[in-house]
C-alpha cells in the first residue's frame, strides 16, 4: 500500500516520434495513459512531432487511439518541453513561443513508448544515457541491434538461435550493382521471399515476392523506409510469439505464455501487414495462450528468452517465431518496444501469464528504478 504522504514517482511518457511508426506510438500511449496506476506515478505526457520537436501533450488518451479514419498525431508548435540533457540533472524545463523557459518539474523515469528509428533504435536511449535519466526497456546496444533486421540476426546467429536464410543488400551495393545484387538473391534464396526495410517495423515498406519478376520494385518500396534492405526466404509456419520481461535482480528473464497470430483467409491479406495489424480488426487473431503442443510452446520460450540474452536486453521485448509444420523453431524477429496497447500481443500475453496491463506497466517502471544508470 502507498501511503497518502508517499512522493508519486514521476515518468515521462515520451510518444510519437520521427518514425513511420507515429501513429502506432501514440496508440500505445493511449493505452498508457489511460491505464497506469495513478496512486504512484504522476505522468508527463511528452510528444515528439514529426519534425523532431518535443512538445506537451494534454494527459488525455482519447485523441490519441487509432482507428479506421483517424491516425493520431502529436503536432508541433504550443509548448515546447526540454529533458535533461546533462548529468545531476532531473529538472523539465517548458518553453512557450517567446516567452523564457521555465522550470516545469523534474522527472523520475522516462518511458519511451516510440516505435522504429529514432526512438526504438538506441537513440532517445543514448540521450538518457548522457544525462544519467532512468527509463523503461532496452539500452543503447540492444536496442539498435534489435532494430535493424540484419545485425539482430548476426547477433541470434552467433548466439546459435534458429534463423531462416537472408541477404542484405546495402545501399552502396545497390547503387553500385543493382544486377548483382538481384542474381545474388536468386541464387541464394528460394522464393517467395520477403523484401522488408531493415530498420522499420509495424510491417512498412513490407513485400512478399513470388518470384525473380517483382524483386526489384520491392526492393525500390522498401528502399523509400529505409536505404538498408534485407531479403528473406519465405518461412512456411504458423507465427508463435513470447513476451520476455527482465528478472528481478539477477534473476533470469521471464518469459510468458506463447501467443499465436492467426491471419484469417480471405480478408485480402497474404501475411501480417499493416493493414491487417492495425486497421483490419476482423483479419486478425491473436490467441493466447496458444494452441500448440507444449514441447514446441517450450521450445520459443527458450528461444525467446535466449534472445533476450543474446542482445543484452533490459526490461521488455517480444520475440517473434515462426514454428514449421515439422515442429521446428525459427526466430523470426525481435522486438524491444513491441506495440503495447491493452489489445497488443505482448500485454496480452502477459495478461494470460497472470499479470495484468495496469500491473505491468508498475513493474516495468519499477525494473527501471532499480536497475543502476551507467555502465551495467
Ligand atoms: N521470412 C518470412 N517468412 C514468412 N513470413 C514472413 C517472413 N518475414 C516476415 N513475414 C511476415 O511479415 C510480417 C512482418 O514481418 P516482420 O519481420 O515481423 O516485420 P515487422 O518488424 O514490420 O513486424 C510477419 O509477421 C509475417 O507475417
Ligand atoms: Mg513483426
Amino acid at each position: 500500500m502507498t501511503s497518502a504522504a508517499a512522493p508519486k514517482i514521476r515518468v515521462a511518457v515520451v510518444f510519437g516520434g520521427r518514425s513511420s511508426e507515429h501513429a502506432v506510438s501514440c496508440a500505445t500511449a493511449a493505452g498508457v495513459l489511460a491505464a497506469i496506476d495513478r496512486d504512484r506515478f504522476d505522468v508527463l505526457p511528452v510528444g515528439i512531432a514529426r519534425d523532431g520537436s518535443w512538445v506537451l501533450v494534454e494527459d488525455d488518451p482519447d485523441p490519441l487511439r487509432l482507428a479506421p479514419g483517424h491516425t493520431p498525431e502529436v503536432v508541433s508548435g504550443g509548448t515546447e518541453l526540454i529533458l535533461p540533457t546533462r548529468t545531476g540533472q532531473r529538472t523539465v524545463l517548458a518553453h512557450d513561443p517567446g516567452e523564457v523557459p521555465r522550470v516545469f518539474g523534474e522527472v523520475d523515469v522516462v518511458l519511451p513508448l516510440l516505435h522504429g528509428p529514432y526512438g526504438e533504435d538506441g537513440t532517445i536511449q543514448g540521450m538518457l544515457e548522457l544525462a544519467d535519466i532512468r527509463y523503461v526497456g532496452c539500452g543503447v546496444l540492444a536496442s539498435a541491434v534489435g532494430m535493424d533486421k540484419h545485425y539482430m540476426k548476426v547477433v541470434f546467429d552467433a548466439a546459435g538461435l534458429p534463423i531462416g536464410p537472408y541477404t542484405v543488400v546495402t545501399d552502396a551495393r545497390w547503387r553500385r550493382d543493382r544486377a548483382g545484387a538481384l542474381a545474388e538473391i536468386e541464387q541464394q534464396l528460394k522464393f517467395p521471399v520477403f523484401v522488408k526495410p531493415c530498420r522499420a517495423g509495424s510491417s512498412m515498406g513490407i513485400s512478399k515476392v513470388d518470384d525473380a519478376a517483382g524483386l526489384a520494385d520491392a526492393i525500390e518500396e522498401a528502399r523509400t523506409h529505409d536505404l538498408k534492405v534485407i531479403v528473406e526466404e519465405g518461412i512456411v509456419g504458423r507465427e508463435i510469439e513470447c513476451a520476455v520481461l527482465q528478472g528481478r535482480g539477477c534473476d533470469a528473464p521471464r518469459t510468458s505464455q506463447v501467443g499465436e497470430i492467426v491471419v484469417e483467409a480471405g480478408h485480402g491479406h497474404t501475411f501480417y501487414d499493416f493493414e491487417a495489424k492495425y486497421l483490419d480488426a476482423d483479419a486478425v487473431r491473436l490467441s493466447c495462450p496458444a494452441d500448440v503442443p507444449l514441447e514446441q510452446a517450450d521450445e520459443v520460450r527458450r528461444c525467446a528468452a535466449d534472445a533476450f540474452e543474446a542482445l543484452g536486453c533490459e526490461g521488455l521485448a517480444r520475440v517473434d517465431c515462426f514454428v514449421t509444420p515439422a515442429g521446428e523453431v525459427l526466430v523470426n524477429e525481435i522486438n524491444t518496444m513491441p506495440g503495447f496497447t491493452p489489445f497488443s500481443m505482448y500485454p496480452q500475453m502477459w495478461k494470460a501469464t497472470g499479470l495484468g496491463y495496469t500491473e505491468l506497466i508498475t513493474e516495468l517502471i519499477e525494473l527501471a528504478l532499480q536497475r543502476p544508470v551507467g555502465l551495467r
